[in-house]
């Protein structure tokens, strides 16, 4: 059987150390992956891309062990090559870093990291010595600030997702994957992410990177093929290929409206927020949301932004400051509270603090609303559902059925349907934090006109958002924060990257 035919680009004579070739897998009611290929070289960073849902973890969980195709081949350096677990991938020299942490949360960094390869002393009990002292060599190396006798479990999602990254490393291998390795990084940690990428290129290694930030992939990857709906699209020397044309080739279409948005009147206040402190990082944090905005919120990782929203909306408690909703002051002490006032919080990982995995797609858009269907000791089934297709039609979130376990839907799907879950609740105030995150670009248009429809409405919006052209594109104003205080509002005239990155870093204080 021969390769399918590159489109675009000449067949490669270079020295191909992995090819995938006609890959199938199904699962019950999905077919995942139809007929994809992909080849890789050696020293390359071959970047797959694909809208959520389009196959991209699935393939790499083929090649993985995790999944075994349906049919197709793999074959590395030119031969063929059987994997059906995870050792067999690792013996044949594969390392991935998944998207999803899989991490073992009250192991320690170290014991993560040599999880099922614990060095051994004498007697044949682990060696902790060499193993911590083996991770810290590891962690030094990248200048990281986390120990290795540290729990995962107390590491912020940022520094579990380096030690993702380090763990994958530790293991030499040839190949390496990264599942949006970039979704919860600080510009620094992608700094050094993009670094290391580099000597593994100089090291012959061959890295597939999954990303769905386009100035990513123009910046690191060599090439780039595309997947839509488990079908391999084409292929194309990333210095060659167009956005528009890599968009049309992921979503089938030309997308005319990525941003829409239209502005209106300031209003007055809903929410007012006045000196607050939590105690340890915020500090006097004042700002108003008015009526029908959206109001950015910039800063870099760490800067405080989602601690000041949990604040607000009954997570986390704080020492002193005030907040007044629609211009009356209220203590907010948990989130029925918050929801009771009309405020909705849509938390930045979606993994960890959100998805019911083992529940279905409908009780994970419902479950914030449910008492609305109940009717005396009846569910009402009908009104359920059919408040579930309308979300499921809107976000064109692609599930099989509404029964399917959120647990299997793709990433950005899941994000999707903890969005909906929210936008149920009809709330007054919607807080997003990093709405598009790990989000295709058609799902990203799609989010935007859900917002704009809301302001319309005369919703209110706060849109946490580390990606600057959306928060340019989308926003009334924007609040720029660095080191838990508010260092300024922006307004929407003249706002530019620069300028944002001013505010944001210590450069115009
Ligand atoms: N274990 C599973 N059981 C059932 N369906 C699954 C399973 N894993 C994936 N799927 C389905 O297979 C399809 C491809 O999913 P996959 O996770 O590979 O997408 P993706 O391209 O990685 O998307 P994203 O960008 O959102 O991460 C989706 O329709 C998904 O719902
Ligand atoms: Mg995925």
């Amino acid at each position: 059987m021969g390769l399918p035919p590159y489109k675009g680009v000449p067949q490669v004579s270079e020295s191909i150390l992995l090819e995938m070739n006609h890959i199938r897998k199904e699962f019950p009611g999905v077919i995942a992956l139809k007929d994809v290929s992909l080849q890789l070289r050696a020293g390359e960073v071959h970047a797959l891309l694909g809208e959520n849902g389009a196959g991209k973890s699935t393939l790499i969980k083929v090649l993985a062990g995790i999944y075994n195709a349906d049919s197709g081949e793999i074959r590395i350096n030119g031969n063929p090559v059987v994997i059906q677990s995870v050792p067999d991938a690792q013996r044949n020299g594969i390392s991935v870093i998944h998207q999803e942490l899989v991490l073992v949360p009250h192991m320690t960094v170290a014991e993560n990291i040599f999880l099922g390869r614990e060095p051994v002393a004498a007697g044949r009990v682990v060696n902790y010595k060499k193993m911590n002292r083996d991770s810290r060599e590891i962690l030094d190396s990248f200048e990281l600030d986390i120990a290795p006798e540290d729990e995962i479990s107390r590491l912020t999602i940022a520094q579990q997702q380096m030690v993702e990254i380090i763990k994958a490393l530790s293991f030499n291998a040839k190949i390496l994957v990264m599942d949006e390795p970039t979704s919860s990084l600080s510009e620094k940690d992608v700094g050094f992410l993009f670094e290391t990428i580099k000597k593994l290129k100089k090291s012959n290694v061959g890295i597939i990177y999954i990303s769905h930030r386009m100035s990513e992939l123009k910046q690191i990857t060599d090439r780039i093929t595309v997947i839509r709906d488990g079908e391999y699209i084409g292929t194309k020397d990333t210095a060659a290929a167009a956005n528009d044309e890599l968009i049309a080739m992921m979503v089938g279409r030309k997308l005319t409206h990525y941003y829409t948005r239209t502005f209106g009147e300031p209003q007055e206040p809903v929410l007012e927020v006045k000196n607050l402190n939590d105690g340890k990082l915020l500090h006097d944090v004042s700002f108003q949301l008015r009526r029908g905005e959206i109001l950015g919120f910039a800063g870099l990782v760490g800067a405080g932004r989602s601690e000041v929203m949990k604040c607000i909306f009954g997570i986390d408690p704080f020492a002193s400051g005030s907040v007044l909703v629609e211009g009356k002051p209220v203590k907010i002490h948990n989130p029925e509270e918050a929801m009771r006032l009309g405020i909705a919080l849509v938390p930045e990982s979606r993994k960890l603090e959100a998805i019911f995995p083992m529940q279905s797609v409908m009780f994970n858009i419902t479950i914030k609303i449910l008492k609305e269907f109940i009717k005396g000791i009846f569910v009402d089934k009908e009104k359920e559902k059919s408040i579930t297709r309308e979300y499921v039609d809107d976000m064109a979130i692609k599930t099989p059925t509404f029964a399917q376990l959120a647990g299997n839907l793709s990433g950005g799907n899941q994000q999707k349907v903890v969005i909906a879950r929210w936008l149920a609740t009809k709330p007054k105030i919607l807080i997003l934090d990093e709405p598009t995150k790990g989000v295709d670009v058609g799902a990203k248009a799609e989010i935007y006109a859900i917002m704009n429809d809301l302001v319309k409405q005369d919703v209110s919006i706060i849109m946490i958002s580390s990606e600057l052209p959306e928060v340019i594109n989308m926003s009334d104003r924007v609040v720029v924060m660095r080191g838990g205080n508010v260092v300024e509002c922006l307004s929407r005239e003249g706002l530019t990257q620069e300028k944002i990155m001013q505010y944001a870093t210590q450069l115009a204080s």
